[in-house]
């Protein structure tokens, strides 16, 4: 089920105006809050955005990429405190793609919005953009949103056959690893 998951998988950035019920955000949260982290610290926190005003307050957080925020029922702001992690980035991604990955398990669909290292306009970052918006305590950095809903869009999977096999290495860097499997099982 999980790998027909992944393989069906695809960035949704349009919403019906359907809300996301309660049960299913809470799904999303207990998703989140199960996602790994380095030593097991938990640097990250979450910020469950419904408030419509909020949502297109949040739509401009980046110059471009945040756009559709404005039209979505929820966004999942991931945060953490880089004083608890050394890692938190990485913590924050596996966060955010355990959020992706719930959602489309229960038949919505999402979008990843990035926040760290981008800009709200030439001199805000979209990080402050957020925490101010949101009234985040200082020290506490944002990494991504992301964007949940009933998608209003199909796209089609992205094929096997378009995969990029060739970035991965058997051994050594440089040595295919599907051609090292075609040797071993010559007839298949
Ligand atoms: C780290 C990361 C940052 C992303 N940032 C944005 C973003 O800010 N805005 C956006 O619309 N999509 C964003 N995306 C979604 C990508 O554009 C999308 O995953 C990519 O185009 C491949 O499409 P697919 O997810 O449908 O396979 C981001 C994805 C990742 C993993």
């Amino acid at each position: 089920m999980f790998l027909s998951l992944i393989q069906k998988r695809r960035s949704i950035r349009r919403y019906l105006a359907k809300p996301v019920e309660d049960e299913k955000i809470e799904v999303l949260i207990e998703a989140a809050l199960r996602a790994p982290s380095s030593r097991g610290l938990n640097p990250w926190e979450f910020i469950v955005v419904t408030e419509r005003r909020l949502l297109e307050k949040l739509s401009q957080a980046r110059v471009h990429g945040a756009e559709f925020l404005k039209d979505s029922p929820l966004g999942i702001v991931v945060c953490a405190d880089p004083e608890r992690c050394d890692v938190w980035v990485e913590d924050c991604s596996i966060a955010s793609t355990f959020i992706q990955l719930a959602s489309e398990s229960m038949g919505l669909r999402s979008c990843w919005i990035q926040i760290r290292e981008r800009l709200h306009n030439e001199t805000v970052t979209s990080e402050a953009y957020v925490s101010d918006l949101l009234g985040m305590p200082p020290g506490l950095r944002v990494e991504s949103i992301v964007s949940v809903g009933y998608p209003n869009e199909t796209k089609p999977p992205h094929k096997k056959e378009d995969l990029r096999y060739e970035k991965v290495h058997h051994n050594q860097y440089g040595r295919s690893y599907t051609t090292a499997l075609r040797a071993k099982y010559p007839n298949s």
